[in-house]
């Protein structure tokens, strides 16, 4: 399938590595010009450099702690410095910290609601302007299956990436005449640095060993396996191309049959 994505620019948020990493590679494949962005500097431009040697493409690497509205919008700025427009933005972050109500402060809860959700609500404000303009836009939310099954232990995310569902459904009617479409990835347990984290917490907790608490974690999946990170990049690649001209305002995770609702 001609996904007819070539001189697109994306935005791909927090994307040295895992999964934003995985989506902006994706993206470069198909001919679209990247700018990537995360904390530390270093880990981006190998990153960066990986994917022009691997693709050829164009990637602009901006260091930007995506819980900072300022830093935010000199990313979006530097995109349109180098690039002129921006087509497709991607909304991904770290993860929350693992924990139960008791634990977390409220200073906690501001944090996770900066990171997971405040994140995605700026950078949207910040591009939406310009895709309006050019009549034709990608936004894609990297979430959690916690939206659709809250996840034991993961309270912040269970709390907080559900406004992102609202936020996504609510922009998505109200761009859809602009050609702007929204939709939300739900990742269910892809192996990345994110898991192998959960995977040593969940050992603690559980006084087993990680190599142990990982194999569980692969055999409650009714693939059987945890997920690799291209298998949810290649979901967010279609989204984001010409052929998804269709889909807006939905919620689909990439879980191996994880999540256990209907819908
Ligand atoms: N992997 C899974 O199975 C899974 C399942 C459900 C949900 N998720 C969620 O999906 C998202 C991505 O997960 P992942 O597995 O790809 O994680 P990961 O492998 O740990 O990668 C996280 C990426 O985000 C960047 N990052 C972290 N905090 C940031 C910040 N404040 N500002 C800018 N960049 C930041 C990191 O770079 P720096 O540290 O240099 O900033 C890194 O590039 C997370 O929100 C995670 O909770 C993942």
């Amino acid at each position: 399938m001609e996904l007819g994505m070539k001189n697109r620019v994306a935005i791909v948020a927090a994307s040295s590595k895992g999964l934003g990493k995985a989506t902006a590679l994706g993206l470069a494949m198909e001919g679209v010009k990247l700018t990537i962005c995360s904390r530390e500097k270093e880990a981006l431009e190998r990153t960066a450099e990986e994917i022009r040697s691997q693709t050829g493409a164009d990637v602009l690497a901006v260091a930007c702690d995506v819980s900072k509205t300022d830093q935010i919008k000199t990313v979006v700025k530097e995109t349109i410095n180098e690039y002129s427009k921006v087509d497709i933005l991607i909304n991904n972050a770290g993860g929350p910290p693992v924990g139960a109500f008791l634990d977390f402060t409220l200073q906690d809860w501001q944090k996770a609601i900066e990171l997971n959700l405040f994140s995605a609500i700026t950078f949207s404000s910040e591009v939406i302007p310009y895709m309006k303009e050019n009549k034709w836009g990608r936004i894609i939310n990297i979430t959690s299956y916690a939206v659709k099954q809250p996840v034991e232990g993961l309270l912040l995310s269970n709390t907080v990436r559900a406004g992102i569902i609202g936020l996504a459904k609510t922009l998505s009617n109200e761009f859809a005449p602009y050609n702007i479409l929204v939709n939300n990835i739900c990742p269910g347990r892809i192996f990345t640095d994110r898991i192998t984290f959960l995977a040593y917490e969940r050992a603690k907790k559980e006084g087993k060993s990680f190599d142990e608490v990982i194999s569980a974690m692969g055999s409650d999946v009714p693939v059987g396996r945890i997920g690799k990170p291209e298998e949810l990049a290649n979901l967010a690649v279609f989204l984001a191309s010409e052929r998804a001209s269709y889909i807006t305002g939905t919620t689909i995770q990439v879980d191996g049959g994880l999540t256990k609702g209907l819908m």
